[in-house]
């Protein structure tokens, strides 16, 4: 059988060439690309190079790498990072924080920050669960923050696909979502209350994070996953340090912090309590 990468046409990233994209990933994201997501990397990136028309992927690198173009290294960040997320993804999480974490936190300020936010999904479900059990007019709000430019302009653009819609209970689709009509038919926007308490911002895990003052909720899901055990451990020490003493910090249900930081408490799977300050 032909090997589909040699096609006329198609252009081959050859070992050697995955080998500097695997370096610069990890310098500029963090992300460690195993050998085995080389198809996956090629894939990704093929028809961005097409578009600027290079002969090889060693080509395209130089318009990333550190002598190229700020805006094309984010455009190739938007390409290769993985963005998957749904309304309400692991419900467990979000019945704990319906019944027990914001129930304990009424009649304060609070503030929570999805870290890796993807396309919104998960910090407009934090909302609307928070104007459900904190209140509309209650002081609270979210941060929401990717790597991926491309991403979080989805989030604060805040439409989605109405397959998307699947997951969020009925009684939150009729309160906080309007169904798109004439040309947004087939949609449904959060609504203007609710998206007014998500502000969003590009923060890149890999790199010291910025002044952001504290949370009582961090969410740090599906992320850390893509980090090698070194930065993880770096990234849960500096996301830890921004949670208010007695704060949460939730992961994703395939990822653990057991054994990384005394200050994190495991109360339920997935979710630790901050004890110190
Ligand atoms: C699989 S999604 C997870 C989305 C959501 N937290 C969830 O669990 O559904 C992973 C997200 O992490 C982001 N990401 C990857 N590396 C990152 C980094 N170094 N800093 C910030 N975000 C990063 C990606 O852009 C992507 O949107």
């Amino acid at each position: 059988m032909a090997d589909v990468l040699h096609l006329p046409g198609v252009v081959h990233m050859s070992d050697a060439e995955f080998g500097q994209y695997q370096q610069l990933v990890e310098q500029l994201i963090g992300i460690h690309l195993a050998p085995i997501k080389k198809a996956m990397l090629s894939g990704r990136l093929a028809r961005r190079i097409r578009e600027r028309g290079c002969a090889s992927y060693a080509e395209y690198f130089k318009l990333i790498d550190g002598n190229g173009d700020a805006q094309e290294r984010q455009i190739a960040i938007d390409l290769i990072t993985t963005n998957e997320t749904y309304f309400f993804r692991e419900p467990k999480h979000f019945d704990a924080l319906r019944d027990t974490l914001f129930p304990s936190l009424r009649g304060r300020p609070v503030r929570v920050w999805s870290a890796a936010c993807s396309s919104g999904e998960e910090p407009y479900s934090l909302a609307m669960i928070m104007a459900d059990v904190l209140g509309a007019d209650a002081p609270w709000d979210v941060l929401a923050s990717d790597i991926s430019m491309r991403m979080l302009s989805t989030a604060r653009r805040a439409l989605y696909p109405m397959e998307r819609a699947h997951h969020v209970p009925p009684q939150y689709l009729k309160r906080f979502c309007l169904r798109g009509t004439a040309e947004y038919s087939g949609y449904f926007l959060l609504e203007k209350a609710l998206r007014e308490r998500v502000s969003t911002v590009q923060v890149n895990l890999a790199n010291t994070l910025p002044e952001m003052g504290k949370f009582d909720l961090i969410m740090l899901r599906n992320v850390i996953i893509y980090f090698d055990a070194h930065l993880k451990r770096r990234v849960i020490q500096a996301v830890s340090e921004k949670l208010k003493p007695g704060g949460w910090l939730v992961v994703g249900h395939s990822e653990s912090l057991i054994g990384h930081t005394p200050d994190l408490i495991p109360v339920a799977p997935t979710i630790y309590r901050k004890v110190s300050a």
